[in-house]
């Protein structure tokens, strides 16, 4: 069902209220998200993006609720990836000619993922499309996140439909910003930025800034995904240039996994031993193992440091620590610091392994690894601890 956002503009997507993982299995959704699809109704009427694939034949039969889909004069596709663009082969076989509003990247994405030569018109910053007392602006947002996406603006009602940018996985009722609980909505907003849009930083604070010199009236944001920022929507727009701008907490994060106990006990005495250095960091500990792999990714984007520990396991890391590595490499954090450490029984590479992970995802390692024999006793804990000391002057 559709909702009203302003006199002009009706909210037309989907709340997929059971979405548990996105991307396939690469993101966790505890809880839900929704495909975000706007139908603006002016002299002219447009559909700004649709719903995901599944969702397809659910959002046209609703869309038909709405209104007589030949009356659609112009589709807007912000962003060629399927959770929007999804709807589309359906939608374009009942209204085949509608012209389909895109960049270059974006032609490029949607013909390479339905094969179909539609009327498309390919537009970039500063194009502009009349619609009536309205006009969309079109402004390309390249790498935020793919090389295809776009915003567009529509003056009048001053709102800004900011694709993937500014959303969160997060399926709420109502769906506006004003009337959800405020630590889960930036929870979920914190969690999108760390785990799809870090890499991006660089391009993220120069596209806010662009966009910020415009000096628009903006009275609303409208992502594709979550929640409507109505209720002060610069604050989301302050909170994207503060995570883009190598953001950290005064946080260590310890990420370990343990086969019999040996590397958890060090990770619990390296954290009594920053306790000792710094009464003030704030230290969390994670079995990588037993814990969301995204919400460690998150409290990794929040720290200043971080210390990954795995026992030896065949020569080598856990599949969950060097999971996390890897992920942790391909979102490219800036401006932190780390080490390693591991138990170990016979050969012990897991640490000397971990700092050279850490050191290839772009982490400045600040000591050598520590590795202790079997299970760790009384002098291996304290060196464990004496480790954890060391590192907080070594972070300083
Ligand atoms: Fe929500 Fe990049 O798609």
């Amino acid at each position: 069902m559709g909702f009203k956002i302003t006199e002009k503009v009706t909210w037309v997507g989907k709340t997929d209220w059971g979405l548990r993982t996105f991307h396939g299995g690469e993101y966790s959704t505890h809880r839900g998200s929704s495909y975000n699809a706007y139908l603006v109704r002016d002299k002219k009427t447009v559909l700004i993006d649709t719903v995901w694939q599944p969702f397809a034949k659910e959002f046209i039969d609703e869309l038909k609720k709405e209104i007589d889909l030949n009356e659609i004069d112009y589709i807007v596709a912000n962003h060629g990836e399927i959770d929007h663009s999804g709807a589309l082969p359906e939608l374009m076989k009942l209204i085949p000619n509608t012209p389909i509003y895109c960049t270059a990247n974006g032609v490029k994405s949607l013909k390479g993922h339905y094969h179909q030569d539609w009327n498309f018109v390919t537009v970039k910053t500063g194009d502009v499309l009349d619609i009536g007392e309205s006009k969309l602006t079109f402004i390309e947002a390249r790498m935020l996140h793919w090389p295809d996406t776009m915003f567009t603006y529509m003056s009048g009602e001053n709102i800004l439909f900011s694709n993937d940018g500014f959303g969160q996985h997060l399926a709420a009722e109502p769906m506006f910003n004003d009337l959800v609980d405020q630590a889960e909505l930036f929870q979920e907003a914190m969690k999108y930025y760390a785990n799809i849009l870090t890499p991006f930083s660089t391009f993220v604070a120069k596209k806010v800034e662009e966009v910020l010199s415009l000096n628009l009236p903006l009275d609303m944001i409208c992502p594709s995904h979550g929640i409507i920022w109505r209720k002060d929507p610069a604050q989301i727009v302050k909170k994207y240039l503060e995570w883009a701008n190598n953001y950290q907490e005064n946080q260590i994060t310890i990420i370990y996994d343990s086969m019999w106990h040996g590397t958890r006990r060090m990770a619990e005495y390296i954290l009594e031993g920053i306790k000792e250095a710094d009464k003030d960091v704030t230290v969390k500990i994670y079995n990588a193992d037993h814990t969301d792999k995204n919400d460690i990714l998150t409290e990794v984007f929040k720290s200043k440091a971080v210390l990954v520990g795995s026992p030896t396991i065949n020569k080598g890391l856990s599949y969950a620590v060097m999971g996390l590595l890897e992920m942790m490499r391909g979102l490219s954090f800036k401006n932190k610091k780390g080490a390693g450490f591991g138990a170990y029984g016979w050969s012990g590479e897991s640490a000397k392994i971990i700092s050279d992970e850490l050191a290839r995802a772009g982490f400045t390692v600040v000591s050598e690894p520590i590795k202790e024999l079997w299970n760790p006793d009384e002098e291996a804990l304290n060196r464990c601890k004496e480790f954890g000391k060391n590192f907080v002057e070594k972070i300083k």
